[in-house]
């Protein structure tokens, strides 16, 4: 058994945090050898760190035999110091008609002062995963502020969106999730998302062949993935909670297991036409850390059609326009 993991998780008292916690203490995300510390961060408010002690004495009361130690803060300098993993999650969620970006300037300014902290206390080998919205361009936001850590150890969720696809596919073609292969998500976590279909694979065999409805597949299925969070707000009047904890353990689980091929947004380097400068979803290979800066190698051999050609450049474009909104937030 290994020494414990410190996992900072922000925004423990809310609806994720609390669908995610759990899960971690049992050892679904660091795997069942690994002991765990979670460090709980909230906002410096009376109702939230009340909150925190109640999630705190049900985690208590689980008795989890990897659970070895939590800490509980509204300090970002406590919450992260030494922290293997900091998972960004606190922030405000978007309600009914809202785009995530409109949340740009209300939650992008968490992300300056969570990425300075970081850089500064957070473990030699820290890795940030960041869920809060519009996740991509506050993960940018983050990186930014990191003088000592790579930027490739920020990395931003769209294991969501890749669930989500997955599970549309196995739906369309009446087979077991588990059969669907290599669908994986380019660009932002936002409707302009594309989930690459044309390389993905249904019990080995390509996805248009097995569901040969091109119409469908360029129409329903990417407009349902990309909307998918709205179409949760508006059936459950709150956004998505227990799936994207589930998704963030993939995430995190997936970066842990070398050789694990999957989707997550990290800066571009131009990959696939994205701006350098943009976190843009796409397809990984899990290396590790002694190998790679960030643990992971970006596949970007992947070749795409006109069809795909366009959808690219318009989620590129969406992340080029919400970094220019922000350029007063970039360290
Ligand atoms: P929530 O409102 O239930 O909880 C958010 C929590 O964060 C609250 O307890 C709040 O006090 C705390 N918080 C706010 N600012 C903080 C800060 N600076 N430091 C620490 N804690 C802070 O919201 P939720 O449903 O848990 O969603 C959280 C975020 O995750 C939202 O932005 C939501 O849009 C986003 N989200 C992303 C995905 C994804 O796939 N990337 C999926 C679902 C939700
Ligand atoms: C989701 O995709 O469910 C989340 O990003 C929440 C939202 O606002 O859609």
């Amino acid at each position: 058994m290994q020494a414990p993991v410190r996992i900072a998780v922000t925004g423990a008292a809310g609806q994720i945090g609390y669908a995610l916690l759990f899960r971690i203490a049992s050892g679904q995300m660091l795997g069942p050898d690994t002991p765990v510390i979670l460090q709980m961060i909230e906002i410096p408010n009376e109702k939230a760190m009340k909150a925190l002690e109640g999630v705190a004495m049900e985690l208590e009361d689980c008795a989890f035999p990897l659970l070895r130690g939590m800490v509980l803060t509204d300090d970002p300098n406590k919450g992260f110091k030494d922290a293997s993993w900091c998972c960004l999650v606190g922030a405000k969620p978007r309600g009914p008609g809202m785009e995530r970006a409109d949340l740009l300037k209300d939650n992008g300014k968490i992300f300056v002062g969570q990425g300075k902290a970081i850089d500064t206390v957070a473990a030699q080998d820290a890795r940030v995963v960041v869920v809060g919205n519009p996740a991509n361009t506050n993960c940018m936001i983050a990186a930014s502020q990191a003088k000592r850590l790579p930027k490739e150890r920020f990395t931003a969720m769209v294991r969501l969106d890749q669930n989500r696809a997955a599970a549309q596919l196995a739906k369309k073609a009446a087979v077991d999730v588990k059969d669907v292969k290599d669908i994986f998500i380019y660009g932002n976590h936002s409707p302009t998302m594309f989930p690459a279909f044309a390389h993905a694979k249904i019990n080995g065999k390509p996805v248009p062949e097995v569901i040969g409805h091109h119409a469908w597949l360029q129409g329903e299925f990417c407009e349902t993935v990309g909307k998918r969070g709205a179409a949760i707000i508006a059936a459950r009047g709150l956004s998505s909670a227990a799936s994207a904890a589930n998704a963030l353990v993939d995430h995190v689980h997936s970066l842990v297991t070398p050789g694990s091929v999957h989707s997550i947004a990290v800066k571009s380097n131009g990959a696939y036409g994205f701006d350098p400068n943009v976190w843009a979803g796409m397809p990984v290979k899990t290396t590790s850390l002694k190998d790679t800066p960030g643990g992971y190698e970006p596949i970007t051999s992947y070749t795409m059609d006109d069809f795909a050609k366009g959808k690219l450049a318009a989620t590129n474009k969406e992340l080029v326009e919400e970094r220019a909104t922000v350029k007063d937030m970039l360290g």
